[in-house]
């Protein structure tokens, strides 16, 4: 085995790949960096619709996440494909409509971890990271907060896991 092949991967998947889930694949990057993990990780994020495949990040979530620290700029959005469910062990949607899709999706011998990102936090297990798309700034706001802890709880969980678990 190559020694220096990710241990783990991690999809974190919303709808449109432009403001949640690139968001998602920034912080929990930049936090599992800070963590000293990001090494054993591959990370990346995907859209169930496919409407912005190529497209940046919206501006706003870029420029939100900016003044926390985190850098969306160089991501691209593409849509979540079936074979992502072989390439990534632990699969992540923000929302509950993202959930069932990708539940759709999954091959019948998919052995992964598919679930809701903010399951990962007790206080908001079953929730979902509102789409911010449709409203204003403060939307966003709350989408970082969310993603933040969540992020948090899974670099925590990552830590705690021997390595390939
Ligand atoms: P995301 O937000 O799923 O967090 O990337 C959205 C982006 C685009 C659209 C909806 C949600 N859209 O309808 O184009």
């Amino acid at each position: 085995m190559n020694a220096s092949a990710p241990r783990e991967s991690i999809l974190f998947v919303c709808l449109g790949n432009i403001c949640r889930s690139p968001t998602a694949e920034a912080v929990f990057r930049a936090k599992a960096q800070r963590a000293g993990l990001a090494s054993r990780l591959a990370i990346d994020s995907a859209g169930t619709g496919s409407w912005h495949v190529g497209n940046p990040p919206d501006w706003r979530a870029t420029a939100h996440a900016s003044k926390r620290g985190y850098d969306l700029s160089p991501l691209r959005a593409r849509q979540v494909a079936r074979a992502d469910f072989s390439r990534f062990g632990r699969i992540f949607a923000m929302d509950r409509s993202n959930l069932a899709d990708l539940q759709r999706m999954r091959p019948p011998d998919h052995a992964g971890h598919l679930g809701l990102f903010l399951d990962l936090v007790p206080q908001h297990r079953g929730r979902d990271v509102p789409d911010p798309y449709d409203g204003g700034d403060e939307g966003f706001e709350t989408v970082l907060d969310l993603i933040e802890s969540a992020s948090d709880a899974l670099v925590t969980r990552l830590m705690g896991a021997p390595p390939g678990r």
